[in-house]
């Protein structure tokens, strides 16, 4: 019999984070910045990013690899830092979960509604999230005045990837997807994708500056400070937090992205074969 472990076992445990990529390092920055004393683990499916750009079973099921390895190395809590899969696959991860599991479309369509004064809000996300219509779903759920208009961006991800963070190109692509966007009156822009906060600058120069931009990133953290507080999970040892990073392929382009996006090198990045996720 498996039993679970006392409070004060899983509090000084890990917080588990993963996305398809490096994207997910939006909310690690965050994680780190609201709650130093926690430990973190991520996982970036550098193998096979992007995700949004295929099916939503195919995403469920590489959601459901990485939730089971996240679960193994002992995590006390599971982020997913994807769009994507906070998208189309919470239910199949919430199958599975034996720990406390958050996406990032409530905390970011929360933030939003804060933000916007007439209720005509902008999502940009991959493909997939944006086909999903989960963004939609649940800022309509919460003020049905509300009218969203979105627009997929799949060639940020790629660029974001590629470290183009600073690009004339990366500009030229935002100003053809976001311009049409800006047309329909929206007052708040959801980043609906956490490999968009790496290129808030260029995005904040192509909208209008009266349009408040929504890094679901910082709201995700505020949120799992809140969870882990309601469930007595905060972390409450003087030991230094830990900070693990397993990617599955070559972890260079992960780490150069990183160090400039933490502002440090990672110390531990592992690259780690997708078999031992099954
Ligand atoms: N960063 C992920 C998201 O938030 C997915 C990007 C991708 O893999 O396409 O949607």
């Amino acid at each position: 019999m498996i039993r679970p472990l006392p409070n004060k076992d899983l509090k000084n445990k890990p917080i588990g984070v993963f996305d398809s990529g490096l994207g997910g390092l939006t909310v690690v920055n965050q994680l780190i910045r609201q709650l130093p004393r926690e430990s973190i683990i991520y996982f970036g499916d550098t193998a096979r990013v992007p995700y949004g750009s295929k099916s939503p079973d195919t995403v469920r099921k590489f959601a459901v690899q990485l939730t089971r390895f996240l679960q193994a190395q002992g995590v006390k809590f599971i982020v997913v830092a994807c769009n994507t899969v906070s998208s189309v696959a919470m239910e199949k991860i919430l199958e599975i979960a034996t720990v406390p599991v958050l996406g990032v479309i409530e905390p970011g369509a929360n933030a939003a509604l804060s933000a916007s004064h007439n209720r005509r809000i902008g999502i940009i996300g991959t493909t997939a999230t944006v086909s999903a219509g989960k963004y939609q779903e649940v800022l309509t759920s919460m003020d049905a005045d509300t009218v969203v208009f979105s627009r997929a961006c799949p060639l940020f991800v790629p660029l974001v990837e590629e470290g183009w963070i600073d690009s004339e190109v990366t500009e030229m692509v935002a100003r053809i997807y976001l311009e049409p966007l800006m047309k329909s009156g929206i007052d708040t822009l959801i980043l609906g994708c956490t490999h968009y906060p790496i290129i808030k600058d260029i995005i904040r120069k192509t909208v209008d500056l009266s349009v408040t931009i929504v890094d679901s990133a910082i709201q995700t953290a505020r949120e799992v400070r809140r969870l882990l507080s309601d469930k007595q999970l905060l972390n409450d040892s003087e030991k230094t937090p830990e900070y693990r990073y397993y990617v599955s392929d070559f972890p260079q382009k992960f780490e150069e992205v990183a160090r400039r996006l933490l502002g440090q090198p990672l110390e531990n990045v592992r690259r780690i074969s997708l078999d031992d996720c099954l």
